[in-house]
């Protein structure tokens, strides 16, 4: 009863002829960039596929070549770190799953590439749950009173444990400044980095609307000829 469904939000996204807005999705990954990867990966996504939002390839070079991603000394052999090259994927920012909880209350901040997909309502739970941290209401702590926050996590409505180990990660308005001028309050930040990770999780759902609409006309139009040639072959027959 204290766990709450997502708000309702709307994307560019939605519907059987969603598509995306560019610019929505660079501010979206500029939000990523900025604050979401000091904590998350985004395995499934190279560098290189940043020209799909419209970064040229200096650009996406330059993104690239300031991420560290794991790489082997060729003098020594031994693993290291090295700039990222656009054919790499957005890397761990933690060197293991140990050092991940050491720094995240002993939770590992999960890859971020197909939450959208992972959760229900995707898009919206992601953009509930970043603007959804709150205090916990009386009633929920009379009725349970074990379920009090714990030290070091924080609690949230939306989270289906309702506390979770990752703390409100957007806080402030203004802290991404985005590069077309768009205010970024929090809730702002939160739709864009919202639709950003529908991109990651289904680069392709521009495409696979524009293409399933034409299809689904043409199969109405085949059923109908398909119909009438029917019609046509019984003609006179009994
Ligand atoms: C969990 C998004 C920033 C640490 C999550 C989850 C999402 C998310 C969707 C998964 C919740 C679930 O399992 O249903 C984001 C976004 C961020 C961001 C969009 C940027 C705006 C950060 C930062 C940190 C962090 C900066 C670390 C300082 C964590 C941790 C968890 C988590 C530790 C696991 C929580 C748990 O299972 O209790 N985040 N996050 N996140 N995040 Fe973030």
């Amino acid at each position: 009863e204290f766990h709450r469904h997502p708000k309702e939000v709307r994307f560019a996204s939605d519907g059987p002829f969603g598509t995306f807005d560019k610019q929505q999705l660079q501010r979206g990954f500029q939000v990523y960039k900025e604050v979401c990867s000091a904590c998350h990966s985004l395995r499934l996504v190279a560098f290189r596929d940043l020209s799909q939002l419209g970064y040229n390839e200096a650009e996406v070079k330059a993104i690239a070549k300031g991420f560290q991603v794991p790489g082997i000394d060729p003098n020594t052999g031994e693993a290291n770190t090295r700039p990222g090259l656009p054919t790499d994927y957005f890397p761990k920012p933690f060197a293991n799953d140990i050092a991940a909880r050491a720094a995240n209350n002993n939770a590992v901040p999960p890859d971020l590439s197909l939450m959208t997909k992972a959760r229900h309502e995707g898009p919206a739970y992601v953009y509930s749950l970043l603007t959804g941290f709150q205090n916990q209401p009386a009633a929920l702590l009379q009725k349970f009173p074990d379920a009090k926050t714990p030290a070091g996590l924080h609690y949230n409505p939306y989270f289906a444990n309702l506390n979770l180990a990752m703390a409100p990660p957007l806080t402030a308005e203004g802290q991404v400044t985005y590069g077309d001028g768009t205010k970024s309050s929090v809730d702002q930040m939160a739709k864009d980095v919202a639709a950003f990770l529908v991109w990651t999780a289904e680069p392709k759902l521009a495409k696979r609307h524009q293409t399933g609409f034409p299809v689904v006309i043409f199969l109405i139009f085949a059923t109908v000829l398909a119909y009438m040639a029917y019609q046509n072959v019984w003609r006179g027959k009994k």
